[in-house]
């Protein structure tokens, strides 16, 4: 089992959106997913559209006895092994603790969850606070999201760092294992110079290519849907990115199939 946290500092940059994408190619291949959301803003929730909830992660994170978060999690609407524990807005409430341990109360929560799943997604809110510290000290791998823009790589650097801490304290299974550029122009001299600072800071860990903006991303989740299973060339190519992000963080047994693509050296040249 893949437990991949995805965060950043900065709102808006398309963490949900990479956290959905992730759960999108995992329901292309069939994997057993859970996807939990731990933003109040709840738009992974809305996405995902939980059958039949009564508890969410607040209660989860209230409760936090070992396993409770069980009885909160149900199925999606996009169906085949697509899970969901879902958020609301009173999760916001439990974003400031001065508890011991406070930040284990989600690993805590899940520690009986069955095995069975394959992957399991945690979309963090737009800060580095209690919410996104539990996220961390649950998961195995962190993906971190930017857009190449000064303010969003300054985000991402303290993203990175914030992974470091908590390898360091709660958790020392955590690694960094990737970080995604969303929003990328290769017609913007600022997108340009952007993504070689970040490859410059940060080398491999850059997910190669970036998202291109990419219209069919607000419409696939408007209409509730996963990337995959809609057509245009547009979402096909971010689908692609994301089964080649989803085969770094669970490499496949096979090698993927090749796919002729704009490769990032093309931007650092
Ligand atoms: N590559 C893209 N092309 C076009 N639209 C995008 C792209 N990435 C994200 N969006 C849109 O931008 C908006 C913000 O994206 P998203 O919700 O994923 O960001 P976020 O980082 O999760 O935000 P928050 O910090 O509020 O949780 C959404 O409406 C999403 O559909
Ligand atoms: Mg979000």
């Amino acid at each position: 089992m893949t437990v991949v946290a995805v965060l950043s500092m900065k709102g808006g940059v398309g963490k949900t959106t990479v956290a959905l994408g992730l759960a999108s190619a995992a329901w292309d291949r069939s994997l057993r997913t859970l996807v939990i959301d731990m933003d109040p803003q709840a738009n992974a929730s809305l996405v995902l559209e939980p059958v039949d909830a009564v508890f969410t992660t607040s209660d989860v994170l209230a409760d936090a006895r070992p396993g409770v978060a069980v009885d909160a999690i149900v199925p999606s609407a996009w169906g085949r092994g697509i899970d969901v524990l879902p958020a609301e807005r009173s999760l916001e409430h439990r974003t400031v603790s001065r508890e011991r341990n406070s930040a284990l109360r989600l690993r805590t929560a899940l520690a009986t969850t069955p095995r069975s799943y394959d992957l399991v997604v945690i979309d963090c809110p737009p800060s580095l606070g209690e919410l996104t510290r539990n996220a961390l000290s649950t998961a195995d791998c962190a993906v971190i999201v930017t857009e190449p823009s000064h303010f969003a790589i300054h985000g991402a650097a303290e993203a990175l760092e914030a992974v470091d801490v908590i390898a360091r304290s709660t958790n020392p299974m955590l690694r960094a294992r990737a970080v995604v550029v969303n929003r990328f122009d290769p017609a913007d001299r600022e997108h340009l110079g952007n993504l070689r600072l970040l490859h410059e800071a940060h080398g491999e860990l850059v997910q190669d290519p970036p998202l291109p903006y990419c219209a069919g991303i607000p419409v696939t989740q408007r209409a509730m849907s996963p990337l995959h299973a809609w057509n245009s060339p547009g979402s096909q190519e971010v689908a692609q990115t994301m089964d080649d992000l989803l085969d770094r963080l669970m490499p496949p047994a096979r090698p993927a199939r090749p796919m002729p693509r704009v490769s990032l050296a093309r931007y650092l040249a």
